[in-house]
């Protein structure tokens, strides 16, 4: 029996029309519109698509979205200039730098210098923080972790006592996640480039969670017979048989991955469309503590 294919897109909308009727509720009862001030440095064309991504859905949460592009070569006083400026502004509740910063810029304190009520992110070193120790709670949890979660909870999905495996030790997905569902109880291994018999320590995963970023990786015979897969890979590959000449793909072999899983995302319309619609929850949460 094939796996249940999890739809992201639907679950993301129910998210998404739950902000939306939050938006509406505090319009109604005289409050300012949440906003969220996107800043974006350099040319990244992947980012540049993400960012148009995050203001679109803005607007269709009846949030207001405020673009900020500077140029690849933004000097750090620049870009901390403009982040205390948006510290400052009442229009904005939540402020994103997009990621990866330029490398002559100092992300950490990029990061730090964002206003920890308007952290929509999640990547405050404070934030970050706490959600690594026990009996503290960040204000925001960064948003695609937090939609990894959301997902799993949204099709109940037990992760108290699970044996969870996470593919990746980055600071926006794997690490985070990894924390994440240390909190909700699961046992959890993360796995990396030095990792020894990686396909042995997968096929121990009654929940996966791959955001290595390689394309393809994760081959049907690495998984447990039933396990939920969520696939946060998002990556280009060449395919002479598409219109465009390539095609995104995750992190597992879907193909052969949905044969033996219990439960699967699908790249795209998995992960992705819930990271947008965490963005927006933590935006409106963000208004809620600004104007209470
Ligand atoms: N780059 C890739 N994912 C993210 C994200 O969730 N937030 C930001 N700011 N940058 C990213």
């Amino acid at each position: 029996m094939g796996a249940q294919i999890i739809d992201g897109k639907a679950l993301a909308l129910e998210v998404r029309q739950k902000a939306a009727a939050d938006v509406a509720a505090m319009v109604a009862a005289g409050k300012n519109k949440p906003g969220l001030a996107t800043v974006l440095v350099g040319e990244n064309p992947a980012s540049k698509v993400y960012v148009s991504s995050k203001q679109k859905a803005c607007a269709e949460a009846g949030m207001d979205s405020f673009g900020f592009h500077l140029p690849a070569d933004a000097s750090q006083e620049e870009v901390e200039k403009l982040v205390k400026e948006l510290n400052a502004d009442p229009r904005v509740n939540g402020i994103l730098v997009q990621l990866p910063l330029p490398d002559h810029l100092d992300e950490e304190r990029v990061l730090g210098s964002i206003d920890l009520e308007k952290d929509v992110d999640g990547f405050h070193p404070i934030n970050i923080g706490r959600l690594a120790q026990k009996g503290r709670d960040p204000l925001f949890v960064p948003c695609t972790p937090a939609g990894c979660i959301e997902m799993l909870d949204r099709l109940n999905v037990k992760l108290e006592g699970t044996n969870a495996v996470v593919l990746g030790r980055s600071n926006i997905v794997g690490m985070p996640v990894a924390l994440l569902l240390v909190r909700r109880n699961a046992t959890v291994t993360i796995c990396h480039s030095r990792t020894k018999d990686l396909p042995g320590v997968v096929r121990q995963a009654d929940v996966l969670i791959a955001a290595v970023g390689r394309a393809n990786m994760v081959r049907g015979d690495w998984v447990k017979p039933g396990a939920v897969v969520i696939d946060v890979g998002i990556n280009r590959i060449e395919d002479p048989t598409h219109p465009k000449g390539s095609r995104l793909v995750g992190d597992v072999m879907f193909d052969e991955v949905k044969e033996v899983a219990g439960a699967i995302t699908p790249v795209p319309g998995g992960v992705g469309p819930m990271t947008i619609a965490m963005l927006m929850q933590n935006t409106v949460r963000a208004a809620k503590i600004q104007n209470p």
